[in-house]
């Protein structure tokens, strides 16, 4: 694989990161509009992220092939999950190949054509590994999970469901810390981050609770 290629490929793609991932998704959909069914419900901005995201950790960790195959045979597994089948790995990797032609336009060489087919089988390969193997751990390769506004604004609300009905602040934040959100949160950046959140959450929604009675009220 020619690594080097690759890298000076993916150097001019990342200078237009956020827009190359936005216009992939456009060319997927628009030229494969059979896809969508597998995205009803995702948030696309935040997966155009967490697609380059791997992209870049496997392009820079390509000699690191121990660690690469972990975290692809995992997310291969997950993908059986979110009902992704062979044939749509050939979809993607036709707009992606597509995609990086026109932002490198008269860079685009059939040499860098071959090293990103080249390495785009090598990721579908491993995936595939971890799709057709169900012993692997589904979770412990997760990227980095973010707190997300939406998901923090939906905690809120929940909260302020629980004051309302008169629950005290520690009850409404020990109901919250079963909530799947946090728990997630929680393997991904510890107990002591996740409280730290969950006791802001809870003030804002007792903030808007008071809020809400002064309004009422008068
Ligand atoms: C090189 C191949 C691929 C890579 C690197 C990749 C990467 C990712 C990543 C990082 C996630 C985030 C969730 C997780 O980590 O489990 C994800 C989710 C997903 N991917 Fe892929 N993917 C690939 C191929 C595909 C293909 C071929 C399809 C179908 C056309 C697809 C559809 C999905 C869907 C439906 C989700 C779930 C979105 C959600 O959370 O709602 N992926 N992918």
């Amino acid at each position: 694989m020619n690594i080097d290629v690759l890298q000076e490929s993916l150097t001019i793609i990342r200078l237009r990161k956020k827009e190359f991932a936005a216009t992939f998704y456009e060319n997927l959909f628009a030229e494969y509009p059979e896809v969508k069914r597998l995205f009803v419900g995702t948030n696309i901005k935040k997966q155009e992220t967490k697609l380059m995201t791997v992209f870049v950790i496997v392009i820079s960790n390509l000699h690191n092939i121990t660690y690469l195959k972990n975290l692809l045979k995992n997310l291969g597994t997950r993908h059986v999950k979110y009902g992704v089948v062979l044939k749509d790995y050939d979809i993607l990797g036709d707009i992606l190949i597509k995609t990086i032609k026109s932002y490198l336009q008269e860079k685009w060489t059939v040499e860098i054509e071959e090293a990103w087919k080249y390495a785009y089988q090598t990721i579908v390969n491993l995936m595939l590994e971890g799709a057709t193997n169900n012993n692997t751990n589904h979770y412990d390769d997760r990227l980095p999970y973010i707190p997300s506004i939406v998901e923090k604004l939906r905690a809120e609300a929940i909260a302020q469901k629980y004051l309302r009905d008169g629950r005290s602040l520690n009850l409404v934040k020990h109901k919250l810390k079963d909530d799947y959100y946090f728990k997630e949160l929680e393997s991904q950046i510890g107990t002591a981050q996740t409280m730290e959140i969950i006791s802001d959450v809870v003030k804002r929604a007792s903030q808007k609770e008071l809020n809400y009675n002064k309004v009422t009220i008068s």
